[in-house]
């Protein structure tokens, strides 16, 4: 009797562990039952990837989705439906939200509100503070938690632990890798006067400059030293904070974000104004290079879009007052792939990236590679699809992207999270099913 499965993708080059090879897959229960050649099995479902890419589901480590307190930005159903649509199968959440995320209460609403409204896995940071430290121990282990964020410099939001006293009692408490903010916040303090009202978005990098990464970057490291506490330094944008996380690859590991990877100042704050403004800044194209630099030499761990939403209206308000971030997580995929097509990173070195890597730095159990056992995520892609982005293709509930007019190479055809196909050419499908992600050290 042949093989039955739920699903069948056949005819695909797959991305395994291996490397890339032509073989079909079998799905069953939602998880990767078998590789190989299975034309003599059978299936209540196939799908025919001749012509395509199947690569583990991209995991996006670093997201705002604004639920709860700001709504009318973004919210879990619109954030995750981004995703999905962008060829993303999990993302983790960042705990700047209203309430903040600092409390296990906080952390179970989000986790209820993602019930049935969450197109993707997910998971929530929980912020680190000077008044849940002595708590965090537990509220890391706590499940559907990614584990502990501390943001040092003040961005979006109320979360700050800006001095080091604050910070090594947070990173006293608990065990897993902390994700870091990295911009010192005394110096931001000292310098927003250049900044005054009514100055230009091209100012950003200046006043939050590149001193400004490098000493909290620096500052953590001691401290991570100091706990024998790892930690993930987010959004890094300077070579010469790259330079340093070379040197203590046992302490940290290093996150980039595409946004980072593509625009360069001051281009991107003449064409975009304040749409470019976000926290760590886009900076020169100099600075830029040295992010491919880190790319190619593996000092970088993982890509996390930093997707974090404002209105239009917001985002028009005179320079500083309009907020910092962009939406980032419906284009993770075309603008990393449109860089594959370029010949800036191979398409092995960005499946490591956003999920290999993510699975490795986090513990996440059974996700990040195209394993028998492994649950059957999916990001199809076809690598020659010209598209052009357009602020009409973002589901996000502001509605705009950077990179509106873009024309990429490299297009998410499919994503499929624990073998329910939520995306096919562009269409949410399925409805929105999405369970929390598990942790290796957190499994019960
Ligand atoms: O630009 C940013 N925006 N950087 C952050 O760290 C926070 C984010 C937000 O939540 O808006």
């Amino acid at each position: 009797m042949a093989d039955r499965y739920d699903l069948l993708l056949r005819g695909g080059t797959v991305a395994t562990p291996a490397g890339l090879a032509s073989i079909d897959i079998g799905v069953r229960d939602g998880r990767i039952a078998a590789l190989g050649d299975l034309s003599r099995a059978e299936a209540a479902e196939t799908q025919d990837c001749t012509g395509l890419h199947v690569l583990p589901g991209v995991i996006d480590s670093q997201v705002h989705f604004r639920e709860p307190g700001g709504e009318h930005k973004e919210d879990l159903e619109t954030g995750t439906a981004g995703a999905a649509a962008g060829g993303v199968t999990a993302i983790f959440e960042m705990p700047n939200t209203s309430p903040l995320t600092t409390s296990a209460e906080a952390l179970q609403d989000k986790l209820d509100r993602a019930a049935g409204r969450a197109w993707v896995d997910h998971a929530f940071f929980v912020g680190g503070t000077a008044a849940n430290a002595h708590r965090l121990a537990e509220l890391e282990r706590l499940p559907g938690s990614a584990g502990v964020k501390i943001f040092m410099g003040s961005s979006t939001g109320d979360l700050l632990s800006e001095d080091d006293g604050t910070i090594a009692r947070v990173m006293a408490n608990g065990v897993r890798r902390v994700s870091v903010h990295a911009e010192d916040e005394m110096r931001l303090r000292e310098r927003k006067t250049m900044v005054e009202s009514g100055a230009p978005a091209r100012m950003h990098p200046e006043w939050r400059d590149v001193e400004t990464a490098v000493r909290a970057t620096k500052r953590i490291l001691s401290l991570s030293a100091a706990a024998r506490r790892r930690v993930h330094v987010l959004h890094v944008t300077t070579g010469e904070e790259m330079t340093i996380l070379a040197g203590h690859k046992d302490l940290a590991t290093v996150e980039a974000t595409p946004q980072h990877l593509t625009f360069a100042g001051p281009d991107c704050y003449d064409r975009l104004g304040s749409r470019a403004q976000m926290n760590p800044p886009i900076r020169d194209a100099a600075q830029r290079d040295t992010l491919w630099r880190a790319i190619a030499s593996g000092v970088v761990d993982v890509l996390g879009s930093d997707h974090a939403p404002h209105t239009l209206e917001e985002k028009a308000k005179p320079y500083p007052e309009s907020p910092s971030g962009m939406t980032g997580v419906q284009t993770l995929v075309p603008v990393m792939l449109d860089h594959v097509a370029a010949g800036r990173l191979t398409l092995e070195r960005l499946v490591d990236l956003t999920s290999a890597g993510p699975a490795r730095i986090f513990g996440i159990a059974g996700k990040g590679r195209i394993v028998v056992g492994y649950d059957a995520d999916f990001t199809i892609v076809d690598l020659k699809a010209r598209r052009t982005i357009t602020d009409s293709w973002i589901r996000s509930r502001s509605a705009w992207t950077p990179y509106d007019g873009v024309e990429v190479t490299g297009w998410p055809i499919a994503t499929i999270v624990r073998g329910m196909a939520v995306m096919r050419e562009d269409e949410l499908l399925e409805g929105p099913r999405g369970a929390p992600v598990r942790f290796q050290e957190c499994l019960p």
